[in-house]
C-alpha cells in the first residue's frame, strides 16, 4: 500500500499514522475508525496557499466542507485561513457551531430551500452562488422579508467535460447545476439581478467537476469566463470582481494514480486565468478556489477489525471487514479503487489475495476487488487509505449499522473529533407509544 502524508511502519511492523499506533488507535477507540492525518491536511492547504501567493494574487481559499464536515474541521479551516463553501443548512450549521465567521462563508446548492436560505440570511454569510432561476426569485423574496441585501456569484454551467466519472463532472452542458452558458441562460439571470434591487452580482462561479486530473479543462472553463466577463462588463457595465473557479483537483487513491503536485497545478491554472483577463484588457478579478477532496481525502485512513472469510475454490476469497458500505459508499457508487493493507502485520508479504467485503445485506458491498494482503486472521486490523473525502460524509445507517468514530491524530497524539454512533442513537429520532400522535387527513 502506497504510505501518504506521516503514515510510516514502526519496528514492530504496525502501521503508525501521525505518530500514532493504529494498533493502540483501535484498542482505544474501537473500529470502523476514520484516522486523519492533520499534518497532511494542514501540507495541502499549504500548498495552496503557496501557488497563490507565488501567482501573486488576490484570492479567498476556501474548503468544500461537502469532503467532510464536522467542528474539528472547520475549527481546523478556520486556523488555516480558509472560507468555507457549505451547501446545506446543515454544513451552515456545523459551521456556526464550529465559530466559523459567517463572513467567510459563502452557500451552494441547485435547490436551496426557502428555510436554507433564510438561516443563511439572518446568519450573515458572505455570499450565495446562486444556482438558478427559481433561487434568484426566491432569495430576493426573503431579503425583502428580512428588510436586508446580499450578495451574490452567479453559478455558470461553462460547458467543459472534465474527464471524470459521470457522477462527479458538473461543468457540462448537460448538468443539474448552473446557468447554461451556451444557450445565453447567464445573461437573463444577469438581466433579471440588475431589476432585483436586493441582489449585488460581485461575481461568477464555475466547476467543472472533481477529482480532475488535467489542468486544461480548468484552463478552458478561465478562458470562458473571461469571455463571459467582458462580455457582461460591456453589455450591463457591472463590476464584478470575484471569480471562483470551484474545486476539483485530483488525488491519489492507488499507486496507480498520478496526482498532480497541487502547488504547481493551480499555478498553472491560476496563470492562465489571468492571462485570460490580462489578454481581453480586463484587471485580473479577486479569485477563489474551493477544493474539498485534496484537503481531506489522502489525509484519511479507514481502520477496520477483519472478521469471517469465504473462500470459494477456483473463484475468489471474500474477507469480512466490520464496515462497508456504510461509512464508505464509493465503490458501490463509482466503482472507485481503494488499497489496503494488514496493518497489525505491516512487514509480513502481502501474498494473500482476497476481495473485501463489506458486511451490509447487499451484494454489491464491497470495498476493494482482488488486493494482496498479508495473510490475516478474525481481529487484526485493516487499514484502507484515502478515505478522507466523501466518505464519513456519505455515511449511512442502512441495515441500521452506527456511523464510526473519527478521531485526528498529529505527533503522536490522538483527539476524538467524531464520537461513534450508539445503537441508543440509532433509534433516538423514532417514535412509538403515547408520543406517537395520529394525524387523520381525511375527515
Ligand atoms: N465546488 C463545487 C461546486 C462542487 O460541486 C464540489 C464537489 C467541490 C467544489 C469540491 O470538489 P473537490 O475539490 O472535492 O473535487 N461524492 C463524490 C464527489 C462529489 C463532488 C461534489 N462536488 C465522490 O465521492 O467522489
Amino acid at each position: 500500500m502506497f504510505l501518504h502524508g506521516t503514515s510510516k511502519i514502526d519496528a514492530s511492523g504496525e502501521l503508525v499514522i501521525g505518530g500514532c499506533s493504529t494498533v493502540s488507535l483501535v484498542e482505544q477507540f474501537g473500529t470502523p475508525l476514520i484516522v486523519y492525518d492533520e499534518e497532511l491536511i494542514v501540507e495541502r492547504i499549504h500548498a495552496y496557499h503557496k501557488a497563490f501567493e507565488k501567482a501573486q494574487m488576490t484570492y479567498h481559499l476556501a474548503y468544500a466542507s461537502k469532503a467532510f464536515s464536522s467542528l474539528a474541521m472547520c475549527q481546523l479551516a478556520m486556523e488555516q485561513g480558509l472560507w468555507l463553501d457549505v451547501v446545506s443548512a446543515g454544513e451552515l450549521h456545523t459551521a456556526l457551531k464550529a465559530s466559523f465567521d459567517p463572513k467567510h462563508v459563502y452557500m451552494h446548492g441547485n435547490n436551496k430551500t426557502p428555510d436554507e436560505l433564510r438561516y443563511a440570511v439572518q446568519a450573515g454569510i458572505a455570499f450565495f452562488v446562486v444556482d438558478n432561476f427559481h433561487e434568484l426569485e426566491l432569495l430576493s423574496t426573503i431579503l425583502e422579508e428580512e428588510e436586508t441585501h446580499a450578495d451574490i456569484l452567479l453559478r455558470v454551467s461553462p460547458g467543459v467535460d472534465a474527464h471524470t466519472h459521470e457522477y462527479i463532472t458538473t461543468g457540462q452542458q448537460d448538468s443539474k447545476f448552473g446557468f447554461d452558458l451556451a444557450s445565453g441562460q447567464v445573461n437573463q439571470a444577469v438581466a433579471r439581478v440588475l431589476e432585483l434591487h436586493r441582489l449585488r452580482l460581485i461575481g461568477l462561479h464555475s466547476h467543472i467537476g472533481s477529482q480532475i486530473f488535467e489542468a486544461t479543462g480548468f484552463a478552458v472553463a478561465a478562458s470562458r469566463m473571461a469571455d463571459l466577463w467582458q462580455h457582461l462588463q460591456r453589455e450591463y457595465s457591472i463590476d464584478l470582481h470575484v471569480l471562483n473557479l470551484g474545486g476539483g483537483i485530483g488525488i491519489r487513491y492507488t499507486s496507480e494514480d498520478m496526482m498532480p503536485p497541487i502547488e504547481n497545478t493551480v499555478y498553472g491554472v491560476l496563470k492562465e486565468t489571468e492571462k485570460a483577463f490580462l489578454e481581453r484588457g480586463m484587471t485580473v478579478p479577486l479569485l477563489m478556489m474551493e477544493p474539498g477532496r485534496s484537503l481531506v481525502g489522502e489525509a484519511g485512513t479507514t481502520l477496520y477489525r477483519v472478521g469471517s472469510r469465504k473462500d470459494i475454490p477456483g473463484v475468489r476469497s471474500y474477507l469480512s471487514i466490520d464496515g462497508g458500505m456504510t461509512d464508505n459508499p464509493r465503490l458501490a457508487l463509482y466503482g472507485a479503487r481503494y488499497e489496503a493493507c494488514i496493518a497489525n502485520k505491516m512487514l509480513e508479504p502481502a501474498t494473500d489475495l482476497v476481495s473485501v467485503a463489506g458486511k451490509a445485506c447487499e451484494s454489491g458491498d464491497m470495498l476493494i476487488w482482488d488486493v494482496h494482503l498479508a495473510k490475516s486472521q478474525p481481529g487484526d486490523i485493516l487499514a484502507v487509505s484515502c478515505t478522507g473525502a466523501y466518505n464519513y460524509s456519505m455515511a449511512s445507517n442502512y441495515n441500521r449499522m452506527a456511523r464510526p468514530a473519527v478521531v485526528f491524530v498529529k505527533n503522536g497524539q490522538s483527539s476524538l473529533v467524531i464520537q461513534r454512533e450508539t445503537l441508543d442513537d440509532l433509534v433516538r429520532l423514532d417514535v412509538v407509544g403515547s408520543n406517537r400522535h395520529v394525524v387523520h387527513s381525511f375527515s
